[in-house]
């Protein structure tokens, strides 16, 4: 993990209220899943970093994707090829790969983290699929880069792109092992269906480093139940091993 000063090289809205921002000079090697703590301010205010998902990484360029929520994001917004980003990253634990074949399902702004993994698992020789969920087809985003490295499929809930529905009911092969990210109803429909596999969680942080324990939450492992930190023992973690509604 390392403090970067980073340059915006483009920032671009990909559908309303979505952002695709390169920032490069970033030299660390990373894990899909990882996750970096964005200086919003210049002047520290708001003072506390935002945590972003590493979307890709080519050439030393990092590609962070993220919607506008809170002040945060939107003063992320404004930045313009030519400023300056403090960024620190990568944090955390991403997802482990462990088999030749693998389902990647994401929902909404959960789909971001999943493209890297999706390069870095077609790299390898991997087979890989890739389920992908939204609203409607104007939310729908980043689906010609997952086509690159996947058998892409989408569900929108209207219809408007792929097949109506949640993404879950594009799931046949339960066999495969899931790296998941989304929303906390997609992780809790996959523990009901029982597959095996990881999923990456999003938990208000402050610190994202380990220190403040704002992001505790309760894993069962070897059945007792554990506190962990989603910023230092996360964001990864396998699916059915988390104890919601902490
Ligand atoms: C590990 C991790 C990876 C993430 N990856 C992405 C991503 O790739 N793309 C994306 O759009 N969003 C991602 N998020 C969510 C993103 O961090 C929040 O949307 C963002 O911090 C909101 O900041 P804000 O100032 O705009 O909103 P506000 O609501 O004004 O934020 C107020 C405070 O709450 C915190 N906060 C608010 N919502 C969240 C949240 N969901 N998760 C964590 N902290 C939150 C902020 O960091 C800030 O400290 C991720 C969150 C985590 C924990
Ligand atoms: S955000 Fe401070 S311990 Fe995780």
């Amino acid at each position: 993990m390392k403090d970067f000063l980073l340059q915006v090289t483009s920032q671009q809205e990909l559908v309303p209220g979505v952002f695709s921002l390169t920032l490069k000079g970033f030299t660390q090697e990373y894990e899909p899943g990882q996750f970096v703590q964005v200086e919003v301010a210049e002047n520290y205010e708001p003072f506390l970093r935002r945590p972003i998902s590493i979307c890709d990484v080519e050439d030393n360029n990092l590609q962070l994707v993220y919607r506008l929520k809170g002040r945060g994001t939107k003063l992320l917004a404004k930045k313009k090829p030519g400023d300056k980003v403090r960024v620190l990253g990568p944090i955390g634990y991403g997802f482990p790969l462990k088999s030749q074949r693998a389902t990647l399902i994401g929902g909404g702004i959960g789909v971001p983290p999943l493209l890297g993994l999706a390069k870095k698992m077609h790299g390898q020789g991997m087979e890989v699929t890739a389920l992908l969920g939204f609203k409607n087809k104007e939310e729908a985003i980043l689906l010609s880069e997952f086509a690159k490295y996947a058998d892409l499929q989408v569900a929108t809930l209207d219809g408007s792109s792929g097949r109506r529905g949640l993404v879950t009911e594009l799931i046949t092969n339960k066999d495969d092992l899931v790296y998941a990210c989304g929303p906390e109803g997609l992780f809790r429909t996959l523990e009901t269906l029982g597959v095996k596999g990881y999923y990456s969680l999003e938990k208000r942080m402050a610190c994202g480093v380990g220190v403040c324990l704002g992001c505790n939450i309760t894993v069962i492992k070897d059945e007792k139940e554990l506190r962990q930190r989603v910023c230092h023992d996360g964001p990864v973690f396998p699916i059915g091993s988390v104890k919601w509604g902490d």
